[in-house]
């Protein structure tokens, strides 16, 4: 069969994409997916998506690092927020992680019908589009969207990776996004900035997360995946 691309828009139309046999590529860029992405890279082992504070506070009475926010906003108990300056902390090396967050690990727990879950971030788009291709299966990007909406940074970058695939487009949605990736191709960032919750972060004074996380390929080596139920270097 001929592999091809598709995109959900935001988790709540995930029901009409069949999964099986496929890989999930799940995308939350500001920021869930962009931190997990950082973290393994600056030496977490693992990455633990969990549903609610509690199960992460349960976790990190296990010895886990507790991440995470609500709203946008880091939760008191937690150790850490949902920045991806959070995660480039020497003391974090070799610990597990676990992170709760709005959107993004509800879309990766809604993935869980895939073949496989890989998490995607323009930090390593390239190596992540490269392992992609060499996969002999077709791929669904599961945007996490906003509380049910789609939003404008994970659209772009399911047209980026689109883009970089070169796979038969299946669905609308698909077309919709390699459109928008290559009408703002030349500077992601500016249209990146006026999404809404780009602009919900830079009213709590959040900017420089959303020009860290619209960095294209800042990573060259790191594919991440879920084995097991954590999400590692793959
Ligand atoms: C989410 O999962 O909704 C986000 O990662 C929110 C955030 O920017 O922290």
């Amino acid at each position: 069969m001929k592999k091809s691309v598709e995109v959900c828009l935001t988790p709540e139309l995930i029901h009409q994409h069949e999964l099986g046999g496929k890989i999930a590529v799940v995308v939350d860029i500001f920021r869930a997916t962009s931190c997990i992405v950082a973290g393994l890279h600056y030496g977490v082992n693992s990455v633990t998506p969990v549903g609610s504070v509690e199960a992460c506070l349960s976790l990190g009475k296990q010895g886990f690092v507790t991440a995470g926010e609500r709203g946008g906003q880091k939760i008191e108990e937690f150790d850490i927020g949902n920045s991806p300056f959070d995660y480039q902390n020497p003391d974090f090396i070799g610990r597990d992680v676990a992170i709760t967050t709005t959107n993004g690990t509800m879309a990766i727990e809604r993935s869980r019908n895939a073949d496989e879950i890989v998490i995607g971030s323009f930090l390593n788009l390239s190596p992540t589009a490269g392992y992609l291709k060499s996969q002999n299966k077709s791929v669904v990007i599961h945007c996490a969207g906003w509380k049910g909406t789609p939003n404008i940074e994970d659209t772009l970058f399911a047209g980026a990776m689109i883009d970089r695939l070169g796979l038969d487009l299946s669905g609308d949605s698909s077309r919709m996004s390699l459109d928008l990736f290559k009408h703002h191709e030349e500077d992601l960032l500016s249209i990146a900035k006026v999404s809404g919750h780009a602009r919900r972060l830079a009213g709590f004074g959040i900017t420089k997360d959303i020009e860290y996380c619209m960095n294209v390929d800042e990573f060259k080596d790191v594919v991440v995946g879920m084995v097991d139920g954590r999400l590692v270097k793959i």
